[in-house]
């Protein structure tokens, strides 16, 4: 029964790793887009207006801290032109689904 009982939580904790982990290279993931953006498919480095902490300025709207989900969506409705945001059309009109599901990680994360 101990020995059961000791392999369950090993398994839990294992889990747990791996979503860590899984979190974890989303976040280095966002961080990277965020910072640098993607040169060969002229997406501009968010950091440039957001700041590089996403603090925001000014007409930039701070990003740090704000829930993933919400982001994430935002950049989706921008993208889709259902929010209109003439700044950003442009900016995000090629970023993908997980680009844009990384960069809301990384903000939230800071
Ligand atoms: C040239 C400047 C510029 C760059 C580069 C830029 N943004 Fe923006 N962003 C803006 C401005 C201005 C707004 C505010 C407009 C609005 O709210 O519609 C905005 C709004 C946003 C919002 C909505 C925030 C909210 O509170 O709802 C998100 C999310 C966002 N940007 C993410 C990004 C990401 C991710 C990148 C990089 C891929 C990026 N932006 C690059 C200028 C920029």
């Amino acid at each position: 029964m101990k020995k059961e009982a000791n392999e369950e939580v090993t398994g839990h904790s294992q889990l747990t790793m791996q979503v860590v982990e899984h979190v974890r290279s989303l976040i280095a993931k966002g961080e990277q887009l965020f910072e640098k953006g993607v040169p060969e498919r002229n997406i501009v480095a968010c950091a440039t207006c957001h700041g590089k902490n996403a603090e925001g300025a000014g007409i930039f709207p701070r990003l740090a801290g704000q829930h993933a989900e919400y982001i994430e969506r935002q950049l989706h409705v921008i993208q889709d032109h259902l929010r209109k945001s003439p700044v950003m059309h442009g900016i995000i009109k090629d970023l993908k689904p997980d680009e844009m599901n990384a960069l809301a990680s990384f903000v939230q994360s800071k």
